[in-house]
């Protein structure tokens, strides 16, 4: 089937959905290397943590197997100590920062069969492994057997990966889990960050270096800047001396954030995870831990909350200040509930408002990732403005669970809109649709394809 030709629309082309589902599928096929699907053709030619949780999602629409060997692939690369790097390395060099910059093949939690970097990426895994295990089970017995075999399989490298957060990276008392460096969080130079990316200083012994992004992106404006690529490498820097001894490095790294975002997919993937354990039969104890976990995560994302906007904040853990930069994440609590009811309603509506999704200009009534009414708002660069759709996927994915199934069927529809163009773009531009960073992104192939699977 051919792509329609809208007229009047902002965009050329809209794909009709069986044609969009057929492409999403070729994307997945054509990224896979062979043992694994690198998250973007050129610009990201390895696999990435968060990245790899969404493909296997799409790709148990496709192919039950494939799915669970990239969930299999991703954690034989776990470390000793249990934390899920941000990257598995391929042998492709045309990444940078690659292994050697990282350093960790002397780390001594690292895994010895795999070249990995040094820090971690939201842990979605556990959802994840259930919506493969949702999948499987409507696509057949076989397909039902092998993922509960799985489900079973991976869950005690699931509850390590959940306790390496708690252990070394909840310190404090805010109850937030911590990040060491703003790509742990995923959303690199979102700015949640800036204040306390002001706070490091890049040493004078940054050793030199040659950034590839920007080659590969055309439009360098579309990327993180020099600055904050100074800083990103002065933060490996630090963790390399520190031998990647987490206590170290959580006691000395210039960046040190509790996450609110990442706290409430910290607690929604222990509920799930509770859920799978007690299908499972695993540990009573391991259960009361996790729920225990994700008890504590709600009420430290509750509490971050700002008395007046109701949005959830990071907070500088070096400072003990709150950072109230106001950006997608503040709508955390939604995620995971646990707010009281005023504010839950404040952030829906202020979510529904002219400010974020009712916004008149945007292509698609999806959240953006910062609102395009805050000074600041740049709708080309990557997370200070343009949208993902594998946040709009999150979003659909827990106002599902939370009953919100019209508000989650509406952003559904929205990120469809927004990715029917057929260019699976990293991210996008709010106003006109334009596909920006990557074109085939794996992670926005996956999504749609389960978007459009569920219909
Ligand atoms: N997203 C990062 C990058 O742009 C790495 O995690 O390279």
């Amino acid at each position: 089937m051919r792509a329609a030709r809208a007229a009047g629309d902002r965009r050329p082309v809209r794909y009709p959905h069986p044609a969009l589902a057929a492409r999403a599928a070729r994307v997945l096929r054509d990224n896979d290397t062979g043992s694994v699907i690198t998250a973007a053709p050129a610009l990201y030619p390895h696999m990435w943590s968060w990245d790899a949780a969404f493909i296997s999602i799409g790709l148990a629409r496709l192919d039950v197997q494939r799915a669970i060997a990239e969930l299999d692939t991703l954690f034989a690369a776990q470390w000793r100590n249990g934390m899920v790097p941000h990257i598995v390395f391929t042998e492709n060099d045309a990444y940078f920062p690659g292994p050697d910059r990282w350093g960790t093949d002397e780390a001594p939690d690292g895994p010895r069969n795999v070249r990995t970097s040094g820090i971690c990426q939201p842990p979605v895994h556990a959802i994840a492994v259930q919506r493969v295990l949702e999948i499987a089970r409507l696509s057949g017995p076989d397909d039902r057997i092998d993922a509960e075999r799985f489900a079973r399989r991976i869950w005690p490298s699931l509850y390590a990966w959940h306790r390496w957060l708690v252990e070394y990276r909840t310190p404090g008392s805010s109850g937030l889990v911590a990040i060491v460096h703003g790509w742990e969080s995923g959303m690199d130079n979102s700015p949640r960050w800036d204040v306390p990316y002001d706070a490091v200083q890049p040493g004078a012994a940054l050793p030199p270096y040659v950034r590839k992004d920007v080659r590969i992106v055309g439009d360098a404006s579309e990327r993180p800047t020099d600055r904050e690529y100074d800083r990103y490498l002065w933060l490996i820097e630090e963790m390399r001396r520190a031998g990647y001894d987490q206590r170290k490095v959580v006691e000395n790294s210039s960046f040190l954030v509790g996450d609110v975002f990442i706290t409430a997919l910290f607690a929604m993937s222990c509920d799930v995870l509770v859920e799978l354990g007690k299908e499972f039969g695993q540990e009573r104890e391991q259960l009361e831990d996790l729920t225990d976990w994700a008890a504590k995560a709600r009420t430290a994302v509750a509490a971050s909350c700002h008395s007046v906007s109701g949005m959830a904040r990071d907070r500088d853990l070096r400072t003990s200040r709150w950072l109230d930069t106001q950006t997608i994440a503040g709508f955390s609590p939604l995620l995971c509930g646990g707010a009281p009811d005023d504010v839950q309603l404040r952030l829906l509506s202020l979510l529904d408002s002219d400010r974020w999704c009712g916004h008149p200009g945007l292509l698609a009534p999806v959240p953006p990732s910062v609102s395009p009414m805050r000074p600041g708002f740049t709708p080309r660069q990557y997370w200070r403005g343009p949208q993902w759709p594998v946040v709009v996927w999150l979003f659909t994915w827990a106002f599902e669970r939370r009953g919100w199934h019209e508000r989650a069927r509406k952003l559904r529809e929205g990120g469809i809109r927004l990715t029917e163009d057929g260019s699976f773009g990293e991210y996008f531009e709010p106003f006109t649709g334009e596909p920006l960073g990557s074109t085939d992104q794996s992670w926005t192939a996956a999504v749609v394809l389960d978007w459009l699977c569920a219909d």
